[in-house]
């Protein structure tokens, strides 16, 4: 069959249809034979049980004669006993053979009824020779014997019977020939029925291989478009989360030298007004508010400038970082904050993916989780970097956040653009863990605690 006929064939979808017709069918064909089978075979035994009763039938009557004969010729008793043997078998003998004839329609009947008469007119003819030999006329019952009454009597039986019997004979050759028929009709049905069922299994498994090939084409389709639309996702997410840091660092740069000099110079000035007014009290006063006001927005300028970009990371490295931002949190939310952070180094991108991740963890937990104890844990292991942030407050369900929140996706972009990965554990009232790894060879000594001895907080107002 050429390729693509073969291909058409497989797109439509009927060979299970085909293969269940085809399994019924040869049921039935199976059940019809076997039905026709028994019949021929129950008629071919009744036709045999038929031959076997007329036998006996004429074997008895010829025993009778025989005894009858005997008796007649000899004066002897005991051929009184054939006789009279066979006088009590023939009733026996006879009903089956009638059976068999009655069944076979009207002109069996007949045949019936012919040999019952038959039979009683012999057996009369029998009994009246007997008779008179033994009322002592030997020469009256030689007479009757030699009338040829007798002998036609069974010239006439056995004529019926030889009819019944080739008749018989015949209808059991057709049974036999039908039976022949049926199993060779059985065989050929089963054969071309099986070949079908192959030839459509086959094809039924051609459909399936072909269904599944098709159908795992389709998913590494759909899986080789869901991997570049990712990466296109992740390589836009990335430019904007670039495109962010630099606009914070511009615009942190811009605060501490436009804002950073215009308040210096304002904090310069007024110490030299300070100094010539001090003579006046209230006015030392108001010049001391306006002092403490602008320190005010120097410490301002200085936390917002912390929170565009954390200058303790550049100026101290990761480490430090963390543990002063945990210290600040802390201090901030008046919970202690367990830092266990090891000295690691990575390239200022990294670092700064890591210090956001810590401050939006530790931002929610200020948010959300009135915990009474926090930690933050960086530790390596297995040549990765494991961040834990977890706290004991009072949870919530992962499987249903608020629609609008970006915290917990940006923490998960941050990692997987570094090749790392993100679990959020938590349950309502079961406080939040936030386990993160990122691949990284160290060569750094072991974690340290790290909540002692730390230099000022930036965010402290100078
Ligand atoms: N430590 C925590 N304890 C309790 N709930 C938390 C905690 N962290 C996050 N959540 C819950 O998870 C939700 C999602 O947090 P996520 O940081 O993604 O968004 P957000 O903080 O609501 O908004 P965004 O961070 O975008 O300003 C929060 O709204 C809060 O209900
Ligand atoms: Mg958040």
């Amino acid at each position: 069959m050429p390729r693509e006929s073969l291909e058409r064939l497989l797109r439509r979808r009927f060979t299970l249809p085909l293969l269940i017709a085809g399994v019924l069918l040869l049921m039935l064909a199976n059940e019809m034979s076997y039905l026709r089978t028994v019949n021929a075979l129950r008629g071919g035994i009744a036709l045999t049980d038929a031959r076997i009763a007329t036998a006996r039938v004429l074997q008895l009557l010829t025993d009778a004669e025989t005894g009858q004969r005997g008796y007649l010729l000899t004066g002897q008793a005991e051929y009184l006993d054939t006789l009279n043997q066979a006088k009590i078998e023939l009733p026996k003998a006879t009903p089956q053979l009638m059976d068999f004839l009655t069944s076979t329609g009207a002109s069996g009947q007949a045949d019936a009824l012919k040999i019952a008469d038959a039979i009683s007119a012999k057996l009369s003819e029998l009994d009246n020779t007997i008779a008179l030999q033994q009322a002592g006329s030997r020469a009256a019952a030689l007479t009757l014997f030699d009338s040829g009454e007798d002998k036609r009597h069974m010239d006439n039986l056995r004529s019926i019977f030889e009819g019944k019997l080739s008749q018989a004979a015949s209808l059991q050759q057709d049974a036999r020939e039908f039976i022949y028929r049926t199993l060779w009709l059985n065989r050929a049905i089963i054969a071309a029925l099986s070949l079908i069922l192959v030839i459509g299994l086959y094809l039924h498994l051609l459909q399936l291989r072909r269904s599944d090939r098709e159908r795992s084409e389709r998913q590494q389709l759909l899986e080789a478009q869901v991997r570049e639309r990712t990466l296109r996702l992740q390589t836009l997410a990335g430019y904007l989360q670039t495109v962010r840091e630099d606009e914070k660092s511009r615009l942190a740069r811009e605060l501490h030298d436009e804002l950073g000099g215009v308040l210096t110079a304002g904090k310069l000035t007024l110490a030299r007004a300070q100094h010539r007014l001090s003579a006046d009290p209230t006015m030392a006063e108001l010049l001391a508010k306006v002092g403490h006001h602008l320190s005010e927005g120097i410490a301002m300028k200085r936390k917002i400038i912390e929170d565009l970009r954390p200058t303790t990371l550049s100026a101290l490295g990761l480490t430090t970082a963390l543990a002063i931002l945990s210290r600040d949190v802390s201090e901030q939310l008046g919970v202690p904050v367990r830092a266990e952070i090891a000295e690691c180094h990575f390239s200022p991108d990294v670092e700064l993916s890591i210090y956001r991740l810590v401050q939006e963890a530790l931002t929610n937990i200020g948010k959300y989780a009135q915990a009474s104890e926090v930690w933050v844990r960086l530790k390596r292991e297995a040549g990765a970097l494991q961040i834990e942030i977890a706290d004991n407050g009072k949870g919530f369900d992962t499987a249903n956040l608020r629609v609008g929140s970006h915290g917990l996706d940006g923490m998960r972009f941050r990692i997987e653009s570094l090749g790392g990965s993100l679990t959020v554990v938590s349950g309502v009232g079961q406080g939040t863990r936030i386990f993160a790894t990122v691949p990284q060879q160290f060569n750094q000594p072991a974690a340290v605690a790290l909540d002692q001895n730390l230099p000022p907080s930036p965010m402290k107002p100078a």
